[in-house]
């Protein structure tokens, strides 16, 4: 049986006869596999986060300093994106509420046929809650080095997050990441390529992401250059793939190259952001992109211009970079050179140091509009 069809399931369970009656209704199956019973509450967080279970099982009855309707709502509350089934018995009822974090219930006294399809109903219905929703993809790019698309992207990631987005940057530079430098993240701190690209799991991410104090995981680049060509255009995909299980926003840091493993960036995306500053080269080279694009065959609804720094036009006619992109441009971002320096050097998003300032407010605005055209389908492909 391939691995992601069995569900890994964690029991915290504190009467021994429950827990032995239940390793025996699993014993001769293949389906789920029994990653542990724990018998104390207490340690129920820490063991979710470490094993990744795919399913949670909790007596509503559980006794010791954290009770079992406690636990419920302790592990509902930490948002680790676990189902959870109740075990209860007929005298103290218990309604399924996934709004409350109980995902399903069963009864005793119950069968193996019970157990197992309530497992797989619990499974699939979480997830298929996970896939519903508008998760999108977004990849900030631009032909151009220096013209802001790793401050927007990282600005723009937490924008999302505070917005209740899951959240996820990924530093697409494979070669030359800046998010690494710019987040002070520790040399040793894991990278794309710990990810294992044959068999790659949900339960790995937990692993290589890095949680940032601004509340976005970022998936960093590798920490020396010669790395980069360890990974492939298919393992992008993979990962992408995973990633779109597990958050509601991907928010992707491009370099400016079309190689192989931009390409897939790309194509993946729901969005391109394309960053396009008042500047004649940087205008030019958009343009040269725009054809590339739809020899490639992208729609023109796939990319939506940002212009970076909108109000230092430097002598350049606004109605003639329109003109040029043959469009208006969907989002704008001011400059402020003093802010901005301050935050990438101490390595804070300003919408968090700063959220009032004019900046802030437009990748503010940003997110949201992106988030509406994401509702509204309103980006290529998507249906
Ligand atoms: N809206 C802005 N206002 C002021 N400075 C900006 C703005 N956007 C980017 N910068 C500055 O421009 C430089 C390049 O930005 P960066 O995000 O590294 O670009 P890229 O990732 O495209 O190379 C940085 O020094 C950054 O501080
Ligand atoms: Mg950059």
């Amino acid at each position: 049986m391939p691995p992601s069809d069995q569900t890994r399931l964690l029991i915290v369970e504190d009467v021994p006869q429950v827990a032995h009656y239940i390793r025996g209704l699993l014993e001769a199956q293949a389906r789920v596999k029994l990653l542990e019973v724990l018998t104390e509450g207490g340690r129920a967080i820490a063991a979710i986060n470490e094993m990744r279970p795919d399913v949670v099982l909790v007596d509503a009855l559980l006794q010791g300093r954290i009770k079992g309707p406690k636990l419920v709502e302790q592990i509902h509350e930490a948002s680790l994106g676990v189902p959870v089934i109740v075990l209860t018995v007929p005298q103290n009822p218990v309604e399924p509420n996934p709004e409350l974090g109980i995902d399903g219930v069963l009864s005793m006294p119950f069968s193996g046929f019970d157990l197992m399809t309530r497992i797989a109903q619990v499974r699939k219905d979480h997830e298929a809650r996970q896939t519903v929703g508008s998760n999108l993809l977004m990849s900030v790019f631009s032909p151009k080095g220096g013209v802001g698309k790793t401050t927007i992207a990282f600005n723009l990631a937490v924008a999302l997050a505070q917005m209740e987005q899951r959240t996820v940057l990924i530093d697409g530079s494979i070669q030359f990441g800046d998010l690494r430098s710019l987040l002070k993240v520790p040399v040793d701190a894991p990278s794309i390529l710990d990810l294992p690209t044959d068999r790659i799991a949900e339960s790995d991410l937990g692993d290589v992401l890095w949680r940032d104090p601004s509340g976005i995981d970022i998936l960093l680049a590798p920490p020396r250059i010669e790395m980069a060509e360890m990974l492939t255009a298919r393992d992008i995909e993979k990962i992408l793939s995973l990633l779109r299980r597990v958050y509601t926003c991907i928010v992707i840091d491009m370099s400016c190259q079309l190689n192989d493993i931009n390409l897939a960036f790309l194509d993946a995306s729901d969005a391109i952001i394309e960053i396009v500053t008042y500047d004649s080269t940087t205008i030019h080279s958009t343009m040269a992109i725009a054809d590339t694009f739809r020899a490639i065959g992208y729609p023109a609804s796939k990319v939506r211009y940002l212009v970076n720094r909108s109000d230092s036009s430097g002598g350049i006619n606004p109605a003639d970079l329109e003109r040029a992109l043959g469009r208006v441009p969907e989002h704008k971002v001011v400059s402020d050179g003093r802010l901005v320096v301050q935050s990438n050097n101490e390595g804070v998003p300003f919408v968090l140091a700063s959220p009032s300032a004019p900046i802030s407010q437009d990748i503010n605005r940003t997110a949201t509009e992106l988030l509406n055209a994401g509702r509204m389908s309103a980006f290529a492909g998507r249906s």
